[in-house]
């Protein structure tokens, strides 16, 4: 096959959906198993996705660590979950909806009635944005951090707050707090935030979730919660349990590589459920569903792709390190580290060693956000790294 059909075909079949597929770990479990000759472990059929996928990311052009994906996209069994409900995409309302609530609602450890299945979390900031500032609300939030809710309060004609982060790259709780008011309706919190990947400091964090929340409805985007390595460091959603004025959002998109299947999760009380739902835009897609309910069951997978994930992080954040280099403690599968450089040059550069990094995020327009891909794709960028500067 020459280089240009091979790679043709690797990206047509994707992460192995296809039949005769020569890399045995891009198909779904049963198939795996199959082609690997029978007798394997699912450890064993992780060990040859790890392999398999970094092949074939490699074969399909640049490597993609600009959009915090999980380069080993969905695990093997939830592949099997989607192919087994092949039929199901002639259906509307299908039974799976109820049942990957409910998975969420156990995987979480709350009612379902506390739990939206949305598509994409992005859903779940679209439809506060929409159900909350309707009447002429505003919006606080951190500055930089994940855009969605600002810039759909900026869609909506609503007053946006953006409070610059501190020194340490954190929420500026002090002067977030200063900035909500009587027409103030959402405060965003992104933990860990998108795009500086650190944690904020838990207990000053939940003082200030819970002091908002009496003032306006809190939002917490828990998008990264899955990589989070820190002891003791613990989700929101036990604010929630106790009626706060709190969403917390959750997403099946990183940990769970389900990005492009859009489904995402809101936690919140029984109310907040019921009035966010008025607003959602369509019902997510049915293989999606299938695909998470399967993901959030599938604890092995979960394992493995955290510990792939920290391996990468911690190669890129050593090299980091040794090259005198600044870069925020990570707890997500992305690294944002100073360059002194402008970030479009950082971009053209990696482009031009076939590696795809993120955009710029002002007022950081020296510092660069870069996806964690598979370890071997971190070995091979570390050692392409130095030469940024050279
Ligand atoms: C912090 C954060 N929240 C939410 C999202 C949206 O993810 P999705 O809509 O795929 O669930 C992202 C995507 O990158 C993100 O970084």
């Amino acid at each position: 096959m020459s280089m240009l059909s091979r790679r043709e075909w690797l990206r047509t079949t994707g992460l192995g959906v296809g039949a005769g597929v020569a890399l045995p770990g891009l198909l779904p479990a049963s198939q795996m198993a199959h082609a690997m000759g029978g007798g394997v472990s699912y450890a064993d059929m992780l060990r040859q996705m790890e392999r398999d996928v970094t092949t074939a990311r490699a074969a399909a052009g640049p490597i993609r660590l600009m959009y915090n994906e999980n380069p080993f996209g969905m695990s093997p069994k939830a592949k099997d979950a989607l192919m087994g409900h092949w039929a199901e995409h002639t259906w509307y309302v299908p039974p799976i909806r109820q049942e990957v609530a409910a998975t969420f609602a156990k995987h979480v450890g709350v009612p379902v009635e506390n739990v939206l299945v949305t598509q994409g979390s992005s859903e779940v900031l679209s439809i506060l944005a929409l159900a909350y500032n309707m009447d002429g609300g505003e919006i606080v939030a951190p500055w930089p951090t994940f855009e969605d809710l600002p810039r759909w309060g900026d869609t909506l004609k609503m007053r946006v707050h953006r409070v610059p982060l501190d020194h340490n790259l954190d929420h500026d709780l002090y002067q977030m707090d200063a900035k909500i008011g009587g027409a103030t309706k959402l405060v965003f919190v992104c933990n860990p935030n998108n795009p500086t990947s650190n944690l904020n400091d838990d207990k000053a964090l939940r003082d200030f979730v819970g002091t908002a929340s009496k003032r306006a409805l809190v939002v917490v985007d828990e998008a990264y919660i899955d990589f989070v390595d820190t002891p003791g460091h613990k989700s929101m959603v036990d604010l929630v349990l106790k009626g706060e004025n709190v969403v917390v959002s959750r997403t099946a998109s990183k940990l769970h590589g389900l990005a492009g299947l859009r489904v995402g999760f809101a936690i919140a009380r029984a109310d907040i459920v019921r009035k966010l739902q008025q607003y959602v835009t369509g019902d997510p897609n049915v293989f999606g569903l299938h695909a998470a309910n399967a993901s959030l069951q599938d604890t092995e997978y979960q394992t493995f792709a955290k510990a792939k994930n920290r391996e990468g992080r911690t190669l890129l954040l050593d090299t980091l390190a040794k090259l005198g280099k600044k870069a925020a403690p990570s707890q997500t599968n992305f690294v944002f580290f100073q360059a002194g450089k402008p970030v479009e040059a950082m971009q053209g550069y990696f482009r031009s060693k076939g590696y795809l990094i993120g955009r710029a995020f002002p007022p950081y327009t020296d510092w660069c956000r870069v996806s964690v891909g598979t370890p071997e794709e971190m070995k091979g960028f570390c050692e392409v790294l130095p030469g940024a500067w050279g």
